[in-house]
């Protein structure tokens, strides 16, 4: 399709697999199957078109179960989970996964929580605080999943994932389960180098602490967060990775572009480096948003900026 072609929202129906082989991928998942599914519940941005098929996993084993089938059959998966993701309006074709009957959490010695990827990163703080375990502070206010904070080594002033990682447990394309520890991922900015796989579950190392002293920086950073950025809408977080030396939000709030809008999207007037979803935005409202704000900053500022975001799927 031409990128100014029609806008048409493609289930398996206009999918180039055939629902055949779709239905084969799926055949004997435990978990929930929903074809031509649409995506937008599944992101924090609110957007996003059909996927071909939606699955649920039931547990690890329906994931490997999943891919194994996948695989056979050269259909793509693609996890949401993340929330510096951007699905386009076409959706995207193949199998996408939602780990979201993944939730369990285990405490092990030594201060160490193992979180399945489809555990939300606000309820793996409120299990650390619980037992006392300090370390995850940093991730106060990320909407995020486990697994998609891991893949894309989330992080913010106070820290990042890769400080607190023990091993990663891993469904890799064969369908065979994969311990890794974390001396042997490379982690870069807001990335985690992993064979491709799916992200099943996080070992963390935290540290045993005081309850009240970790449930305070907790709270602080959440005001901070809470006063400084637009977490009542719908967002992706931070749109663009911050220059070196610079703050992104800083640069567009410098260069004049908080309140911009395409349609429904606009550069939040609370903090500048965010995308906020006024209610009915479309991905290519977004898109159209960012390239305007890209050349902006280009002109004035001579920086150029590169994106956090991650958009996926097609137009
Ligand atoms: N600022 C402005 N105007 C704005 C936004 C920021 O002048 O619209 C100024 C602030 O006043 C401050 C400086 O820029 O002096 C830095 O701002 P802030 O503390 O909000 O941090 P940031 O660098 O903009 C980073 C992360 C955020 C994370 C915050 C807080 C990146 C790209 N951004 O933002 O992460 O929440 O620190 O720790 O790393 C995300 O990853 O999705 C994200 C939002």
């Amino acid at each position: 399709m031409k990128a100014n072609g029609p806008r048409t929202k493609r289930t398996y129906a206009g999918s180039r697999f055939s629902k055949k082989d779709l239905q084969e991928v799926v055949a004997g998942i435990r978990g929930s199957v929903s074809f031509g599914a649409t995506l937008n519940a599944y992101t924090s941005f609110n957007i996003g078109g059909p996927a071909d098929v939606l699955v649920e996993p039931a547990d690890v084993d329906d994931v490997r179960r999943l891919v194994k089938q996948a695989s056979a059959r050269k259909i793509p998966l693609f996890v949401v989970g993340g929330t510096n993701l951007l699905i386009r309006d076409g959706g995207i074709r193949g199998i996408v996964l939602s780990l979201s009957k993944l939730r369990a959490i285990k405490d092990e010695p030594g201060a160490v929580l193992y979180a399945e990827g489809g555990v939300g990163m606000p309820t793996l703080i409120g299990h650390a605080i619980r037992r006392s375990l300090a370390g995850l502070e940093w991730a106060a206010g990320i909407p995020g999943t486990v697994g998609g904070c891991l893949v894309m080594n989330a992080g913010t002033r106070l820290g990042e994932m890769k400080d607190s990682v023990k091993a990663v447990r891993l469904v890799n394309m064969k369908g065979d389960v994969m311990d890794l520890p974390a001396a042997s991922i490379p982690f870069e900015y807001r990335r985690a180098r992993l064979p491709k796989g799916i992200v099943v579950g996080v070992w963390l190392q935290l540290q045993q602490g005081v309850r009240a002293k970790i449930e305070k920086v907790v709270k602080e950073y959440l005001h901070y967060r809470k006063d400084t950025q637009p977490l009542a809408m719908p967002s992706a977080g931070c749109v663009f990775k911050n220059p070196p030396n610079d703050s992104a939000g800083r640069l567009l709030e410098a260069t004049g572009l908080k309140g911009l809008r395409v349609g429904d999207a606009e550069v939040s007037t609370k903090h500048g480096n965010f995308i906020v979803n006024r209610g009915h935005a479309s991905a290519a409202d977004v898109i159209e948003l960012i390239g305007a704000v890209r050349r902006t900053i280009k002109q004035k500022a001579g920086v150029r900026l590169d994106l956090e975001l991650k958009i996926v799927g097609e137009a």
